[in-house]
């Protein structure tokens, strides 16, 4: 049997960042992108992929259009869960609590650090809402192009970052023969509990 087991940090978010670390050197793309659920106000669930931009002691942070579809599901209901999985390395991360919006400060110096595209990009979709054709969104992207033809792309005041603020984390690693190894983290008052739980 692999003898590769989760081992138990004092913080989960730094054993976050060890397995975070180990998969950026062996993923074959995108090492930061995580399944994030949402649900309405209502219970009914949506899923996507979304790229972690921020992790650390406060949480996980993503940007995305504050008009979107899952923008929307959190301003009704702020709850949500990630699930990281990496193939190469055979680990499932996930995470669920409740999410509050990143500071003007923050989205600005990401927004930022992005490259020029990615930011006309930005202003230019319209997240979520139907589109008549690709020939639109393009005249889009021309339109800001134009409009920020010199200078800075300032970020959208629709385009912003979410941090989850986990209540619970789980760890799991493959094991041979379907016997994987799962460590559950819950935030207590002092600090997190943590527990093994069957596969
Ligand atoms: C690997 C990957 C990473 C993605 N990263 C983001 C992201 O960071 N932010 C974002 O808004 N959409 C991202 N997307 C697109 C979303 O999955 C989704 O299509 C989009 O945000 C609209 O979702 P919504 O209508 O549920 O709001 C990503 C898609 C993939 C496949």
């Amino acid at each position: 049997m692999d003898m590769k087991t989760v081992t138990k940090s004092q913080s989960p978010f730094s054993l976050f960042q060890e397995w975070m670390a180990e998969a950026e050197k062996s993923e074959p793309n995108d090492p930061t992108a995580t399944a994030l659920a949402t649900a309405t106000a209502d219970g009914r669930p949506t899923v996507r992929m979304v790229l972690i931009k921020g992790l650390d002691e406060r949480g996980i942070v993503f940007y995305t259009n504050l008009g979107s579809r899952k923008a929307r599901e959190l301003e009704g209901n702020p709850r949500a869960a990630i699930c990281c999985h990496w193939k190469s390395l055979r680990r499932q991360v996930r995470a669920d609590g409740v999410v509050e919006t990143v500071s003007d400060e923050e989205a600005d110096a990401y927004f930022a650090s992005r490259p020029r595209l990615s930011q006309i990009g930005a202003w230019a979709s319209i997240q979520s809402k139907p589109m008549k054709g690709r020939f639109e969104f393009e005249k889009r992207i021309a339109e800001f192009t134009a409009k920020f033809n010199v200078g800075e792309v300032p970020r959208p005041g629709y385009w912003s970052g979410f941090r989850l603020v986990p209540e619970q984390f789980e760890f799991w690693q493959d094991q041979k023969y379907r016997l994987h190894d799962r460590v559950v983290y819950s935030r207590s008052e002092d600090g997190w509990t943590t527990e093994r739980l069957y596969p």
